[in-house]
């Protein structure tokens, strides 16, 4: 069994959303992929506060004690600027692979934070900074080989989607339809950065980055938010048969990439228009593979944690895989680290009978079995929802 400590930064929904997925997944992470983790520190604000499942003896509130020498991997959920964007690069300038959900950071600093990451060749997991639970990073990053990108268009702020959606549904005004949202736990207390486009154009900085490999200032995209939106003016666009969305968009233009945020009315039989309530979609056209949408939960603990969960699995070379009912026979490849003593790629490759997968892990140069190879236990399929 291989044991990999995290430093943990950050402790609340997300963070602690982690604690809680780790332990609920642990037999399995362990069984599956032989991984068993556990928290090194725990960076937090408030050390009186309680937290389910954490040694209140690994708290700390120095960010300079945050990342202790036996971690292997550091994961930053605290959100904001500083000291996120420190810890990240001391993570990654010591060589550990790093896990973010932080798209504020990237937005603003993600070309220093890969360039460094790839300086080290260090891995830097972001899935949980777009669209929560969405897997939509592992798609762009490497799901459409061969394709041009033209365009990314999604609706990326679940609580103005909430907002939106209540106006229309239930004629409320927007200050009630934001008050419904905030009891229901979809919008913070201070929801501005939401409500007024910036949170989705944090996201949508990071996904064109992605898509179309170049990162444009937060600061050079169009930003409108959702503040003076009325209820007439969605119940005028439904009487034409049109919805209002806040939408996020990425396209070249003449050339040149073209990042906007604001309310956009879409047909009815529009892709993203029966994306309701906190729902998260992203739309990607490519050049060969057509239209792709992804949807599903955009935020809140179980969906964010699962996608840093996924980042923190491949982070250590123990990549999760899933297959799908259809796969009889399947190859999957990953370029980092198989556990075991060898550090070439690996190839893994699951052998299918009826209900149940043999998997075998085989290096990639030598077509042998991986020394951790675990061929003899047939295991039930797991089905990708
Ligand atoms: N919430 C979501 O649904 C969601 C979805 C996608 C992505 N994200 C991203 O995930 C990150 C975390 O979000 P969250 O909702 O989990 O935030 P949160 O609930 O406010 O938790 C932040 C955690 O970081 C700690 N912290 C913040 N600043 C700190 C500092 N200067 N020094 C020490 N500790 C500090 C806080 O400590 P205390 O507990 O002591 O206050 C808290 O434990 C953000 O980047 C956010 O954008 C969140």
């Amino acid at each position: 069994m291989r044991r990999v400590r995290i430093a943990l930064l950050g402790c609340g929904t997300v963070g602690g959303g982690l604690v809680r997925l780790l332990e609920r997944s642990r037999a399995r992470l362990a069984s599956e992929l032989g991984v068993e983790f556990s928290l090194a520190r725990v960076l937090v604000r408030d050390l009186a506060r309680r937290r389910d499942g954490v040694d209140p003896s690994l708290l700390t509130t120095r960010a300079d004690a945050a990342i202790p020498e036996d971690a292997e991997v550091v994961v930053e959920l605290l959100g904001g600027i500083e000291p996120a964007r420190s810890l990240v690069h001391e993570a990654l300038e010591r060589g550990l692979p790093a896990v973010t959900a932080n798209k504020a950071l990237l937005a603003r600093h993600g070309p220093e934070l890969f360039a460094a990451a790839s300086a080290r060749d260090v891995p830097l997991g972001f899935e949980g900074s777009v669209c929560g639970g969405v897997p939509i990073v592992r798609a762009l990053r490497g799901g459409l080989a061969g394709n041009r990108v033209e365009s990314v268009t999604g609706v990326l702020n679940g609580t103005c989607n909430y907002v939106l959606t209540r106006m229309e549904r239930d004629a409320l005004s927007f200050a009630a339809a934001l008050g419904a949202a905030q009891a229901a736990g979809f919008a913070e207390a201070d929801p501005s950065l939401d409500i007024d486009g910036w949170d989705a154009a944090q996201k949508l900085v990071v996904l064109s980055a992605l898509a179309f490999g170049e990162w444009v200032p937060e600061s050079d995209v169009r930003v409108r938010g959702i503040r003076d939106v009325t209820p007439e003016r969605l119940a005028e666009a439904r009487r034409r048969g049109r919805v209002l969305r806040l939408v996020a968009a990425a396209e070249r233009r003449a050339g040149r990439l073209a990042l906007e945020v604001g309310p956009r009315e879409l047909a009815l039989d529009h892709p993203l228009a029966a994306v309701a309530m906190e729902q998260n979609a992203v739309l990607v056209r490519g050049d060969e593979v057509g239209e792709l949408l992804f949807q599903g939960r955009g935020a809140g603990a179980g969906p964010t944690a699962t996608a840093v969960l996924a980042d923190l699995c491949e982070g250590v070379g123990a990549p999760y895989f899933a297959l799908t009912r259809s796969t009889s026979f399947a190859i999957a490849r990953t370029d980092s680290k198989l556990s075991g003593s060898t550090s070439s790629s690996g190839i893994v490759i699951p052998n299918c009978s009826s209900q149940n997968v043999t998997v075998f892990k085989m290096d990639i140069e030598s077509r042998r079995p991986l020394a951790n190879s675990e061929s003899s236990a047939p295991r039930p399929l797991r089905f990708l929802s």
